[in-house]
């Protein structure tokens, strides 16, 4: 099984071209972070029209590297939500047009599904049902995986994404966008104990997350301590309120075969080790996928396409793109989550 997979949701142009059994052949990617550096913060118009220019030679680079044509793939899968709607809909409209033009199937893919299934992409020996930490620019979630298009919400962020939270901080301490890797590359050379900052909601027996009062206490230490020292203070207090909220959710998460932890922040070193070392001492298997998996591309929609075609579940290009989204529909709505601010 050959999927094409496009994802033009954010701020990263994707195409990749996916097998069934679990081969890239071909994945290509194109950043904008140039375009939207001087506003320290995606900018919705400036990130559609980046898609529109970029999203065609991308899709022929990514059929030149894998040696194939839109007549080999057996489906088309593209991201149509959520996400920014005008990007989404360049995205879903080019998939859709494809689809259509060579008459192949399309499935139109939850971005979110795409991070959550994108583990079994890099680890085939990850079955269902898994405990997720789900931590992304927009999101940061737990939930209970329990097969595709089969998920349950234990918990959600009650105000900021937590990859929101990196970046705020990064522009408040003056270290430029995108702010996860540039805080975590200051807080290397930073004093984690230095700076004291809230844990909000840690211990509480509410299950969700909460960073906005982190944010605010980010910007009041600012001035007064190194920008090392902060950024190694935040990161630490990031990842005791993951970690303990995400002990919580273990308590409610029975036959669990892995912790596992996917979106942009699961490339941050810190967070990766501090939740391998909580897996172990539950006696689970921990599983992240490689970096490069973990911030946006089209590999793990493509993947996510795969999963879906296989389960026989496809969509009619009336698929609407969508900016919200949500995983698990049965959720309740927790006030301001996802809303960025
Ligand atoms: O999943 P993603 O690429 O896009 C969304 O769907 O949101 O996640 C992007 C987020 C950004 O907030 C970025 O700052 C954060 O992931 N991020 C990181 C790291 N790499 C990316 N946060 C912390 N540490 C990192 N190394
Ligand atoms: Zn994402």
């Amino acid at each position: 099984m050959l999927i094409l997979g496009l994802e033009s949701s954010c701020d990263e142009t994707a195409a990749a071209l996916v097998t069934g059994d679990r081969r890239v052949l071909a994945h290509r990617l194109a950043g904008q972070e140039a375009a939207h550096r001087p506003y320290g913060g995606v900018v919705p118009e400036i990130a559609a029209r980046a898609h529109v220019e970029a999203l065609e030679p991308l899709i022929a680079a990514a059929f030149a590297d894998a040696g194939c044509t839109i007549h080999d793939v057996d489906a088309v899968a593209a991201t149509a939500g959520p996400g920014l709607i005008g990007g989404v809909m360049v995205g879903l409209v080019t998939g859709k047009a494809l689809a259509h033009a060579a008459g192949k199937p399309f499935v139109a893919v939850n971005h979110l599904e795409g991070h959550a299934l994108s583990p079994r992409l890099s680890d085939p020996d990850l079955d269902f049902p898994y405990l997720l930490l789900l931590v992304s620019g927009g999101h940061c979630q737990l939930l209970l995986v329990e097969g595709v298009a089969r998920y349950r919400r234990l918990a959600t962020t009650i105000d900021d994404a937590v990859g929101e939270a990196f970046d705020k901080s990064a522009k408040i301490l003056g270290l430029g966008f995108p702010g996860g890797p540039a805080v975590e590359q200051a807080a290397l050379a930073g004093d984690a104990t230095a700076v004291p900052l809230p844990r909000p909601l840690k211990g509480s027996a509410e299950p969700h997350f909460s960073f906005a009062g982190l944010k605010a206490a980010v910007m009041r230490a600012a001035p007064h301590h190194a920008a090392a020292d902060v950024a190694a203070s935040f990161q630490a207090a990031v990842v005791d309120c993951l970690i303990d909220r995400t002990a919580r959710a273990l308590r409610h998460s029975h036959g669990a075969t892995a912790l596992v932890v996917a979106g942009g922040v699961a490339a941050n070193l810190a967070v990766r080790e501090a939740l391998r070392e909580l897996a172990t001492r539950h006696g689970l298997r921990f599983v992240a996928p490689p970096l490069w998996l973990c911030t946006d591309n089209a590999a793990m929609i493509g993947w996510a396409g795969a999963e879906r075609f296989a389960a026989g579940m496809t969509d009619g290009l009336d698929a609407p793109a969508r900016a919200r989204w949500p995983l698990d529909p049965d959720a309740e709505a927790v006030r301001g989550a996802g809303v960025k601010a």
